[in-house]
């Protein structure tokens, strides 16, 4: 696969609009000494860029695109869109988003508006225009990032214009009252609809609400942030059909669905942030580089944002450990990022975020930042064999919006953090140098040798029915406790839980026993412990590999293994723990023979091979000697060694 970018990307967010133009020639004059290719220009410049409605001051940016053009710099040009102004908020109060309890939020921040504005989408668009005429032939351009960040800190609004469009969404997904009816169970409670009018957004209700309705109001959120999208990119497609566009996206971030938004988007693009002090923050993040990558198949996507050093939101900004932020960098490259850039170029020294970590600090560029910086920028201008290089994974893990709303909801038989049962399965191959890529419910299986499902309570019909014929094809399933309990109205399945599930595991499940957070032990041929959760799973045709040994189901099937035709299903009716998940992990590997880097996991220690080079990175702050595919390193603390492949 061929990359959009000449070479690896480096750089960041660059808000010139911030300083006086002196500082405009050191920055460029430093970006040149840092090694940097890319800025990222104009993500918050709305309110200078159209200073009163209609009139519009374009002379900064044409000066600051030309100073970067002369100093050999590429720009991403940001529509602009992400913070309305102070006018037009005040021309159109109604634009403002309203949240849950009904409170309007007011101006003074960012993200002053509600996804469904008409004002708000109508002045955007034509901002978008402005730009993408203006710009779309300037040779410093080199993609359009669209707003910034959808939804970061306003995915739902309750506003009237929000709760006419979800009525319009809806109507257009169910066509008739009756089938809302049907999908949304309003025989339940006396919540029957007579027309789509009667309808509202779920606003704070008396006790739990509809859980269809709930459901869809995020589908629709999501689809209301995506419609906004669209309307840019429907500009910029139409004025500069040849420029590459995306919007840069918040890993496995839960207000909306990345594998819709991936289609509309020509590269994906990331901001990352993993916390400094958490010795584990590593494994998150090589899960959503992961996601990113796979997100579009695999394409090369771009680390958009992340910070040199501390941020400025956590109740602890933790400052990077000499190294990690290279550790971090590489992580990125290795798992399909062509480049590396940050939030933000230079280090604000007024506004809300004036404490957040800059590649030019406050104390200026003789300091450890921007040092590490320029050694990073350097180190990538000399990479070789990876650019525009696929990871090829033989493991694909299931993750579903759909799935992480239905799971936070109330009412259900326990709260489940998704993400984190998704990264019970997703560490174990990450410790084991196995790439694993992510797998949504319309993605293709064919590639996959092995495919997890983790509480995928809500899944559709069809992808439950491919999975089987997925397994009956040779694939190896391992499916996870709370699967497969739910259609994609969220009712539930009958005659006992996993729906298609059932013929590939040879299991059904009867009844739910969970264990109140205590661990429960199996016995068998496989042991461990379970966290929290047992079920009561009759035995179809399946090999029982454990047991519980413990608590409500004792002595009930907690694992079991089934050859389906030419391949193999594996069920847990439990929540691993880390090890009972590595010890599966290890046997499925092996049954498999799909290959694993590192045989013994050392912690803090990943490796990934990409294109020509196999990267060995230690995130601990202790050095480690770890054996990978047979070849012993010594790693330093947050040190990372960079191999030729074999
Ligand atoms: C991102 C955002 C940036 C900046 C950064 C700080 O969420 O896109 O504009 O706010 O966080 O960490």
């Amino acid at each position: 696969m061929a990359s959009l970018f000449p070479a690896l990307r480096f750089g960041g967010d660059y808000n010139p609009e911030q300083w006086p133009r002196e500082v405009w020639d050191e920055d460029v004059a430093l970006m040149r000494g840092a090694g940097v290719t890319t800025a990222t220009v104009g993500v918050f410049s709305w309110a200078l860029l159209e200073p009163r409605d209609g009139e519009f001051d374009f002379e900064w940016l044409d000066d600051i695109l030309d100073r970067l053009h002369e100093g050999g710099i590429r720009v991403i040009l940001a529509t602009a869109t992400a913070s309305p102004p102070a006018w037009l908020v005040r021309a159109h109060p109604e634009m403002l988003p309203v949240d849950v309890d009904g409170i309007t939020l007011g101006f003074g921040s960012r993200q002053s508006y509600s996804p469904s504005s008409a004002a708000y989408r109508e002045h955007a668009v034509r901002l978008v225009e402005r730009i993408a005429e203006r710009y779309g032939a300037h040779p410093a351009l080199e993609a359009w990032h669209i707003n910034n960040e959808y939804g970061c800190h306003v995915a739902r609004s309750y506003d009237a214009e929000s709760a006419d469009a979800f009525r319009a969404w809806l109507e257009k997904r169910y066509g008739t009252i009756e089938e809302l009816n049907r999908a949304w169970g309003t025989a339940f409670w006396s919540q029957h609809y007579g027309r789509f009018d009667e309808i509202d957004v779920p606003r704070t209700m008396p006790t739990f609400g509809n859980p269809t309705q709930l459901l869809d109001f995020e589908r629709f959120s999501s689809d209301a942030l995506l419609g906004l999208y669209l309307a840019e990119l429907e500009v910029l497609r139409r004025v500069t059909p040849d420029v590459p566009i995306t919007t840069n996206f918040m890993g496995f971030f839960a207000e909306v669905d990345y594998w819709k938004w991936a289609q509309h988007v020509d590269f994906v693009t990331d901001d990352s942030y993993p916390d400094p002090a958490d010795p584990d923050s590593y494994v998150l993040a090589a899960a959503t580089r992961d996601l990113m990558r796979s997100l579009r198949g695999g394409q090369p996507w771009l680390l958009m944002e992340q910070a040199p050093s501390a941020v400025n939101w956590r109740a602890d900004n933790s400052a990077k450990a000499p190294g990690a932020h290279r550790a971090h960098s590489l992580q990125a490259i290795g798992r399909g990022s062509d480049g590396v850039l940050h939030f933000q170029w230079r280090q604000s020294q007024a506004g809300a975020e004036k404490f957040h970590s800059a590649m030019v600090p406050h104390a200026g560029p003789d300091s450890r930042v921007h040092r590490e910086i320029q050694a990073l920028g350097a180190e990538l201008a000399g990479m070789q064999g990876v650019i525009g290089e696929e990871v090829s994974a033989s493991v694909g893990i299931v993750f579903s919006w759909d799935s992480l709303w239905a799971n936070r909801q109330h009412a259900t038989p326990s709260s489940i953090d998704y993400l984190e049962h998704v990264l019970d399965w997703y560490r174990p191959f990450l410790d084991r140098g196995v790439a694993t890529d992510f797998v949504g419910v319309d993605s293709d299986l064919s590639t996959y040798r092995i495919l997890v499902v983790a509480s995928l309570v809500s899944a559709p019909d069809e992808f439950l029915d491919r999975l089987e014929a997925w397994v009956a094809a040779g694939g190896t399933l391992v499916v996870g406790h709370q699967s497969g309990i739910l259609d994609q109205d969220l009712h539930a399945r009958l005659g006992g839980y996993l729906g298609a599930l059932r013929g590939a595991l040879g299991v059904r499940v009867e009844e739910f026993a969970p264990a109140g957070g205590r661990n429960v032990p199996l016995t068998g041929e496989l042991d461990g412990h379970g966290q929290g959760w047992q079920e009561f799973v009759l035995v179809d045709s399946a090999e029982v590999v454990a047991r519980f040994g413990d608590g409500l189901a004792t002595g009930h099937p907690a694992l079991t293994r089934r050859d389906h035709g030419d391949g193999v299903g594996w069920y847990l009716a439990t929540r691993p723990d880390a090890e009972l998940a590595a010890r599966l992990v290890s046997r499925v590997l092996e049954e498999t023979g799909v290959e694993a880097l590192i045989e013994t996991p050392t912690p803090g220690v990943e490796a990934v091979e990409r294109g020509a080079i196999r990267f060995v990175i230690n995130h601990g702050d202790i050095p480690r000697t770890v054996l990978v595919a047979g070849e012993e390193l010594t790693l330093d603390a947050h040190g990372a060694s960079l191999r030729p492949r074999r």
